[in-house]
């Protein structure tokens, strides 16, 4: 049976972790250009309805590295943007493509698309999770710390799609993770019922110090979402002091990472000096969206081995 990545949650840590073995492999293969060619011959449809640096360029990238093609289609071009039927497009996309990722608002809507695709659907990113993203993430904080389960997360910004996704890895991988957001800001609410119903440690709060304080790991988002540009300026009164600057570091543990998914705006939810100081491993958690997409990719439409 075809197996989707809608949501951090429909997987077990085991299965997880064998995606990040194998993201591990291909970073090697990768870096010394040694060839691996999982889905030779193999097509991606690619689906936006929002906008993508990081997301596009990986997956079309780690397509062409993987022996394959890359499809990008902004559902504006197709007949998706005049209103034909998601379950349509589902068939007739499963019947020319080997796997589908999709960029758009509604988790709803990927869901649809997958119940009736008959290949695997790769979510990359709703206004309710991105789960890609917390997987590039955690292989990040893997590489530098090794045992990354034993680490405290922390979340300070906006309760959104990043922070729905971490909230899902906390009770996947059994982390710690503190949630700061000011009131009215919080995280899907069933989301994090269901995490802690599953046993995850979830400290919620409206104090980031609270949060930041031995945090090992520092994360934080854009305060206004895509789609919510129009909130822009009523989120940045909301959100002050909701920033992860020098302060917020130093009350963190001594080697605390930074993490930012990017776009980052500068002085809002993060500070120049943050980004470009010594904690910071936004870039490295850039690239790895590469690798671990990859591996996922690979997963789900092909071979999960090299050999
Ligand atoms: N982090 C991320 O998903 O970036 P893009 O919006 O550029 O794809
Ligand atoms: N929360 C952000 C993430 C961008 C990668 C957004 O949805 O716009």
């Amino acid at each position: 049976m075809k197996k989707d990545f809608l949501c951090l949650s429909d997987f077990t840590c085991s299965e997880l972790e064998e995606i990040f073995a194998l993201c591990r492999e291909l970073k090697a293969k990768t870096k010394s250009g040694t060839p691996h060619r999982l889905l030779d011959g193999q097509t991606l449809a690619m689906i936006f309805e929002k906008s993508s640096t990081r997301t596009r360029i990986s997956f079309e990238v780690g397509m062409f590295q993987l022996g394959g093609h890359a499809l990008f289609l902004h559902s504006a071009t197709t007949q998706m943007g005049r209103g034909e039927p998601i379950r349509d497009t589902a068939r007739v996309m499963s019947g020319y493509c080997n796997g589908i990722m999709i960029r758009t608002y509604s988790q709803q809507a990927i869901e649809e698309l997958a119940a009736h695709s008959t290949i695997p659907v790769i979510n990359g990113l709703t206004d309710m999770y991105h789960p890609c993203q917390i997987m590039a993430d955690l292989f990040t904080v893997m590489e530098h710390r090794g045992n990354y389960r034993e680490l405290k997360y922390c979340w300070i910004g906006d309760g959104n799609n990043m922070a729905n996704s971490w909230i899902n890895a906390a009770a996947v991988f059994g982390f710690e993770l503190r949630v700061a957001t000011p009131k009215s800001y919080e995280p899907d609410i069933t989301i994090i019922a269901q995490a802690k119903k599953a046993g995850a440690k979830i400290i919620y709060t409206n104090d980031p110090i609270v949060a930041a304080k031995d945090a090992d790991v520092l994360n934080t988002d854009v305060w206004a979402s895509m789609g919510q540009e129009a909130e822009q300026q009523e989120r940045a009164r909301a959100f002050t002091g909701f920033q992860i600057n020098d302060e917020i570091v130093a009350l963190a543990n001594q080697d605390a990472l930074v993490m930012h998914c990017l776009p980052a705006h500068r002085g809002e939810e993060i500070t120049d000096s943050v980004i470009e100081g010594d904690h910071a491993i936004i870039f490295e958690e850039a690239e790895n969206r590469l690798h671990v997409q990859k591996a996922i990719m690979a997963t789900l439409m092909g071979q999960n081995t090299c050999s």
